[in-house]
C-alpha cells in the first residue's frame, strides 16, 4: 500500500504481470506488421513508460514519435482535446499504431483519429496498456490491449494522480 497526497493505493498489476502481457502483446505486433515499418505513436504525457517497455521488446524495423494531448474540461464532462508536436512528424501512408497509457471515456482517441486523418496516414491501430471497457463511449475499435480494468482510478506506469505517481513501476488502483 502506499500514499500519493490524500489517497491511498494498493498494487493492481505487477512489473512482471505487466512484462509478460507487453511481451505477449509484442508477439501480436510483430506478425501483423512483419510487412511494414510502422510508426509507433505514443501518446504523451501517460505513455512514456509503456512505449519504452514495448519497443525495447519490439525486434522488427520501426520508428517512433511522440504527440502531446491537452484537454480542457468545460462546464460538460465531455472535455474538448487539442494535440501539438505533430509538425515534426510525417505519417504520410505510413502504418501508424497509437500507443495510449489507458483509454477511458476514449474522448482522447476520437479527436486524435479526427486530428489524424488531414496528415493521410495509410492505416491507423490503437494500442493501450489499460481498456476501462466500462467507461469506453466510442465506437473506435481498440485494435491492442493489455489489461481490460474495472472502472477506477489507477496510478503509476505512467499514469499519475495530480501529476505524481507516474514513476512508479507497477499500476495501482485507488483503495476507497
Ligand atoms: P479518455 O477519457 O479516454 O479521453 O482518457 C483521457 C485521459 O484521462 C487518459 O489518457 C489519462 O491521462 C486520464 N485517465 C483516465 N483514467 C485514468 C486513471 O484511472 N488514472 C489516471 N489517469 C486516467
Ligand atoms: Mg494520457
Amino acid at each position: 500500500m502506499i500514499t500519493v497526497r490524500d489517497k491511498d493505493f494498493e498494487v493492481y498489476y505487477t512489473a512482471e504481470q505487466i512484462n509478460s502481457k507487453i511481451e505477449a502483446l509484442v508477439k501480436e505486433l510483430e506478425h501483423d506488421y512483419k510487412n511494414s515499418t510502422p510508426i509507433f505513436l505514443g501518446i504523451l504525457n501517460g505513455c512514456f513508460m509503456f512505449v519504452s517497455d514495448l519497443l525495447k521488446s519490439y525486434q522488427n524495423a520501426c520508428e517512433v514519435g511522440f504527440i502531446k494531448a491537452t484537454s480542457y474540461e468545460g462546464m460538460q464532462s465531455t472535455g474538448k482535446v487539442t494535440f501539438s508536436g505533430m509538425e515534426h512528424l510525417n505519417i504520410e501512408n505510413r502504418d501508424v499504431i497509437i500507443v495510449e497509457d489507458i483509454v477511458d471515456t476514449g474522448n482522447t482517441l476520437k479527436a486524435l483519429d479526427k486530428f489524424l486523418v488531414s496528415y493521410k496516414p495509410k492505416s491507423v491501430k490503437v494500442c493501450t496498456l489499460l481498456f476501462k471497457r466500462e467507461a469506453y463511449k466510442q465506437e473506435l475499435p481498440i485494435d491492442y490491449v493489455c489489461f481490460e480494468v474495472d472502472n477506477k482510478f489507477l496510478l503509476g506506469y505512467g499514469l499519475d494522480y495530480d501529476g505524481l505517481g507516474r514513476n512508479l513501476p507497477e499500476v495501482y488502483i485507488l483503495n476507497e
